[in-house]
């Protein structure tokens, strides 16, 4: 919004003989009223849809007999050069026209004259806004959708290196059991493989055409939408008109699942922000995503990271927006739906942004391998393998949790990990344990005895990277 346009009339002194507030006062009301209530700072931004709804429309109108064939080839020869206008930046957009869809069709009369009045012809701007967001969010979706797989491809090739790269794995924060790194990562991987699912998922329900709905009851004209769909590559068409108009539950499936997207790259935020602390040591990431201090100059602030765990909380906000917009509105179209766009456009800026950033960033971690495993170490990570050991050779897993137990707290007063103590010291616990039992207690062993579908076994996920690239086969 230009703001200087509020002021303009409030500013103005009063003419002689007026009220204070009469003629000036509903003067500048009307003029802050057309500002406020337009919408063409921002809807401006699916002109080209709007663009595109319309030359499928005239196409459908001449197609049926409504307009003439030469009336049909005026109008879309219009709307051409209305899109060469605005590609090339010559375009005029006029707040006084309220909308996109009205500066554009009053653009189009003043380029092809009279016959431009014939557009609007068995529609509404109700059932072309509804059209447009639908077009527009369709591309943004596919987008999104074209990086999260660029994303997830680079978290594959990321994994593919680092199948015998030994972390700990965490519950509660604590150390657990030793992991690969690359079997993190392909945690990661899979809560995107969702998010792209629940997408593609979210992407039918957007891809319905409400044009041909009109205002709110559908037209008088003899329309045949199938055309328009046809046209404009919808999947399906809108059945009732006045949920046509009125619906926005595919804008809210969209903000759900970008919520949720959101939601992980926080998750993933965290903790590459805690394994670049100091304290952890884990990975590096390269300097392009960080910023120094003005002030410390040892610092290497993962900000990349910070700001997408804090933009997650702008698209939640939206996605509350959009429920809260929604949620006692009679049908069919009210003008509240109007609001409905800003927080669309931010979410999708926000999400590309985010994926764009990670998808050069997460490929490029380096781990830092000495400190993952010492870390490993530390945490007497295969306290579980000794306990699955006992219970292999007959001990109830009760028993040999105890046994451990107590296995741990001498390991813990000799400060040592479980692995450094000797035979005897082991055996003094239970005398099933043997010799072989050091094979266990290594890291390499803890890994690779965890040898099935879903399990950190090097050999397992290799496969699950394999089965990854596959399921990304198509994009
Ligand atoms: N700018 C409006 C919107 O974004 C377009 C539809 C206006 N329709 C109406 N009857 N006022 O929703």
């Amino acid at each position: 919004m230009n703001s200087t346009d509020f002021t303009t009339t409030s500013t103005t002194k009063p003419n002689k003989g007026q009220q204070m507030w009469g003629g000036r006062f509903s003067e500048a009301t009307d003029g802050f009223v057309a500002q406020f209530t337009a919408s063409v700072d921002f809807d401006q931004r699916f002109a080209k849809q709007d663009i595109m709804g319309s030359i499928a429309h005239a196409t459908m109108l001449g197609r049926c007999g409504i307009l003439t064939d030469e009336e049909v080839a005026t109008i879309i020869g219009g709307l051409q050069q209305v899109q060469a206008e605005i590609n090339e930046n010559k375009f005029n957009w006029s707040v006084a026209l309220e909308d996109v869809h009205m500066n554009v069709e009053s653009r189009l009369t003043e380029i092809v004259g009279d016959v431009g009045k014939k557009l609007h012809t068995g529609r509404s701007r109700n059932d072309q806004v509804a059209t447009d967001i639908r077009l527009w969010l369709r591309e943004e979706t596919n987008n999104i959708i074209n990086l999260l797989v660029k994303l997830q491809k680079g978290l594959l090739k990321l994994a593919s290196e680092h199948t015998e790269t030994i972390m700990p794995g965490f519950t509660h924060l604590q150390t657990a059991q030793p992991v690969s790194f690359a079997h993190h990562v392909m945690a990661w991987f899979e809560m995107l493989n969702r998010d792209r699912e629940r997408l593609i998922d979210t992407r039918k329900r957007i891809n319905q055409m409400p044009l041909g709905s009109a205002a709110l009851a559908g037209t008088t004209f003899p329309i045949d939408r199938t055309i328009t769909a046809e046209l404009l590559g919808f999947e399906g068409i809108c059945e009732n008109s006045l949920d046509a108009v009125s619906d926005r539950d595919f804008a809210i499936e969209f903000l759900s699942a970008c919520s949720i997207l959101m939601m992980h790259l926080s998750r993933m935020s965290e903790e590459i922000i805690l394994w670049m602390s100091a304290q952890f040591h884990f990975v590096q990431i390269p300097d392009r995503f960080c910023t120094g201090s003005s002030i410390m100059p040892q610092k290497k602030n993962p900000d990349v990271p910070e700001l997408v765990r804090g933009k997650s909380a702008r698209v939640f906000g939206q996605l509350t927006t959009l429920l809260t917009l929604m949620k006692n509105q009679p049908l069919a179209y009210n003008k509240d739906n109007q609001e409905d766009k800003e927080p669309l456009f931010d979410c999708v800026d926000t999400v590309s942004g985010s994926l764009l950033a990670f998808a050069d960033m997460l490929p490029n971690i380096t781990p830092n391998k000495q400190a993952m495993r010492e870390a490993t170490m530390k945490g007497y990570a295969t306290a579980t393998d000794l306990a699955d050991y006992l219970v292999r050779r007959g001990v109830a897993f009760r028993d040999a949790h105890e046994v451990v137990g107590n296995t741990v707290a001498l390991a813990i007063s000799e400060g040592v990990d479980i692995s450094e103590l000797s035979l005897e010291q082991l055996q003094q616990f239970n005398d099933k344990i043997e010799a072989d039992v050091f094979d266990y207690l290594t890291l390499e062993g803890s890994l690779n005895a965890r040898n099935h579908l879903g399990g950190t076994a090097p050999n397992q996920v290799k496969m699950a990277i394999e089965r990854g690239y596959q399921r990304l086969e198509k994009f």
